[in-house]
């Protein structure tokens, strides 16, 4: 199967009650590692870049052409997207160049009103060549790549607006927050997501900072119309841990302990563990 846009298994994932993990990647062992664990589980993927991760990885044709290229010689049979995270008006058009199938166009920045009009001219472009949009209103809390929001949760009125524009998904902020949360964190706010669920027609919506959001409130969200559920810092930090642990065991230096496939195996392996973990906790274990 070639990749394919976000729509479908959303959808399903909304309809059935669970949740399509969007796995940020950031280089050949997180992309490897994710394909072959959710092969093996038999769950969808959506794999996320941000446009920092792209720049780092090559530009997007890189990754792309990356993403196809594995996805074919590991025999992938899951769906799987190719999803731009966070993009820009200008980086939004870019990747839907390079073959991304899959955007979030991040307008959430600006004044509302330029949001949806840019939105809006986002949604045309992608629809027209079977790509889905991920659209967001209140800022996601935390920083990432550069990315700073400031937390606020969002306004269902405005939510219902954007949602009208036919993006296929929504990223609505809720109290949630990129990176690890604060030991005070006020925790999700489910009574706003359960009005922006009522005030958008049952869009599937989508909750950023999946990084350490106890499996409760997961399940909650899920329950109210979360349907992808982005998960970044949290591989970062698995892949960090055992990578330390084997250099600091001395591993890399016992034999061709420093070679990449060596010195870079217990942190793949982490991550293989992780998104095992969160697949299992989201429900998408075979929903393939
Ligand atoms: P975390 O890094 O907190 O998991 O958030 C990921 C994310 O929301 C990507 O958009």
């Amino acid at each position: 199967m070639a990749l394919v846009s976000a729509k479908e298994m959303l959808i399903k994932a909304h309809k059935e009650g669970y949740g399509v993990a969007q796995i940020n990647i950031n280089n050949l062992e997180w992309t490897k590692s994710v394909l072959l664990e959710v092969e093996a589980l038999k769950s969808p993927v959506i794999l996320g870049v941000s446009e920092g991760a792209a720049k780092y990885m090559g530009g997007y044709k890189t990754v792309v052409a990356l993403v196809k290229e594995l996805h074919d010689y590991l025999n992938i049979t899951v769906p799987v997207a190719i999803h731009l995270d966070h993009g820009s008006y200008e980086g939004a058009k870019a990747a839907l160049a390079a073959g991304f199938t899959s955007i979030m166009f991040d307008g959430s920045h600006y004044e509302f009103n330029e949001n949806l009009e840019k939105t809006k001219e986002i949604v045309a472009l992608c629809h027209k060549v079977g790509v889905s949009v991920e659209a967001e209103v209140g800022a996601i809390g935390g920083e990432e790549d550069g990315v700073v929001g400031s937390g606020e949760v969002a306004d269902p009125k405005e939510c219902a607006i954007i949602a009208n524009t036919g993006i296929d998904m929504l990223a609505a902020g809720i109290g949630n927050i990129h990176g690890k949360y604060p030991s005070n964190w006020a925790g999700l706010n489910f009574s706003v997501l359960a009005e922006i669920q009522d005030t958008t027609n049952g869009i599937p919506l989508v909750l950023h900072g999946g990084t350490g959001i106890p499996e409760d409130m997961i399940k909650k969200a899920i329950s109210l119309g979360v349907a992808k559920i982005n998960v970044n810092t949290e591989l970062q930090l698995a892949f960090a841990e055992a990578t330390r642990k084997y250099i600091e065991a001395g591993k890399d230096l016992e034999g061709k302990g420093f070679d990449p496939r060596k010195l870079l195996a217990p942190g793949s392996e982490a991550i293989r563990q992780t998104v095992k973990d969160k697949l299992t906790m989201f429900g998408s274990v075979n929903k393939a």
